[in-house]
């Protein structure tokens, strides 16, 4: 049998440069800096990026959401919107690069943003092989938590998935090479360090809202050593929190699960490593309506960034059905920045009213087609809820 040294030798040439980095990382990640307060910034600057395909549609909607409940500190100066181009596939593939400097450099001056989808290209696409910008922002911020919630009231289900959002499968998805033609290497990447603070965060979440259960989502059983780690954190980490019930499960009957009627009402707070956690919070959201009516946090010591859990939708940009896109994803996304930014009354009334009109009394359905709402239209109509003055009465009777 023959092997070619040469790609051995190359290959370990990589290889040593990717341990050395992740190696710096890991020690890096054992000085953690100060949690970040939003209340003591002023002005609080929130910068706001549409992305493309249908995210300037949704974007603009969420952002007229954010105009109607902080306008007193609009009008105060105490929070600024600032307006982010250029993060658009195009321009992106134009300077090659993931993040294009002059986004970065206007990133940098805002803690907190609301982010509209950006289009991945993937191998074989037309364009330039780069990274999806929003895995090189969150690594980029060091947003470690994505927290996606997910709630269907009328079937009991109140689910909050913290996914671990810097590592795993992800932390390395754009340096993967071949060895040879033949042979394909990707990485996957799991620290201490790493698990420990996305599994504390969700354990604190669970202390203070009294949520009694607490699963793990991993496939320790075959892939032993990283989902291994992540696993052994996880049962460490349990035992300082003896009020709530931790147990673990594996990503492929954990998907089963969530379909099962008489047993998913019981599971409340998920933690899972990257990409376990993208595939099965997409299955959640379809569970609560689509993708198209969830949101998410991504959750960082310095900055937080808020956005869908969904892509930028390109088939239905392609087949001109953007003006139909779900707003809901990006409203909820900016529910969880006004929670996250100290305004968790308001962030509360704006859920209500998303669920009013998205799962109770529904006068107006998106369905992403002719036919189904307009992005407009529906956001009309939520903001008419938002402003009753019955709206927690509403609420309540469903
Ligand atoms: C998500 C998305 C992204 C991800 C894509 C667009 C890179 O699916 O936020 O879940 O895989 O994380
Ligand atoms: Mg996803």
């Amino acid at each position: 049998m023959k092997i070619d040294r040469a790609a051995v030798k190359e290959a370990r040439k990589r290889f040593e440069r990717i341990l050395e980095a992740q190696l710096g990382r890991v020690e890096r990640l054992k000085e953690a800096p100060e949690w970040i307060d939003y209340r003591g910034l002023r002005p609080l600057r929130i910068g706001i990026i549409g992305g493309d395909g249908i995210g300037p549609v949704i974007t603009r909607e969420a952002q007229r959401v954010l105009e109607t409940i902080l306008k007193p500190e609009l009008e105060k100066g105490a929070v600024r919107f600032r307006f982010i181009e250029g993060l658009t596939i195009e321009n992106r593939a134009a300077v090659h690069q993931a993040i294009p400097d002059q986004v970065r450099e206007e990133i940098k001056r805002c803690p907190v943003l609301l982010k509209g989808p950006t289009t991945t290209p993937r191998k074989g696409d037309p364009e330039p092989n780069i990274e999806s910008a929003n895995v090189a922002l969150r690594k980029e911020l060091d947003l470690f938590a994505n927290v996606r919630p997910v709630r269907v009231p009328e079937l009991g289900i109140d689910w909050t998935f913290f996914r671990e959002n810097t590592e795993g499968a992800y932390m390395l998805g754009s340096d993967g090479f071949l060895v040879t033609d033949d042979l394909a290497l990707d990485f996957k990447v799991i620290t201490g360090p790493g698990s420990e603070r996305i599994i504390r965060l969700a354990f604190e979440y669970a202390r203070k809202n009294r949520r009694q259960r607490i699963t793990a989502v991993s496939k320790a059983n075959v892939i032993k050593t990283t989902d291994g780690l992540f696993l052994d954190t996880f049962f460490r980490i349990a035992a300082e929190y003896p009020e709530i019930e931790a147990d673990d499960w594996y990503i492929d009957i954990m998907t089963a699960k969530l379909l099962d009627p008489n047993r998913r009402a019981g599971f409340q707070v998920f933690v899972l490593p990257n990409l376990y956690g993208d595939i099965l919070t997409d299955e959640a959201a379809q569970i609560q309506g689509g993708v198209g009516t969830a949101g998410s946090a991504n959750i960082g010591r310095r900055s937080a960034m808020f956005e869908a859990i969904h892509g930028s939708a390109p088939r239905m940009v392609k087949e001109g059905r953007e003006r139909f896109a779900d707003p809901f994803s990006m409203i909820r996304a900016a529910a969880m920045l006004l929670a996250q930014i100290g305004y968790p009354d308001r962030a509360k009334k704006l859920e209500m009213a998303l669920d009013i009109c998205g799962q109770y009394e529904k006068r107006l359905t998106v369905t992403g087609r002719p036919g189904g709402a307009t992005t407009r239209e529906i956001t009309d109509y939520l903001l008419e809820t938002l402003i009753d003055s019955e709206l927690e009465e509403k609420w309540r009777r469903w």
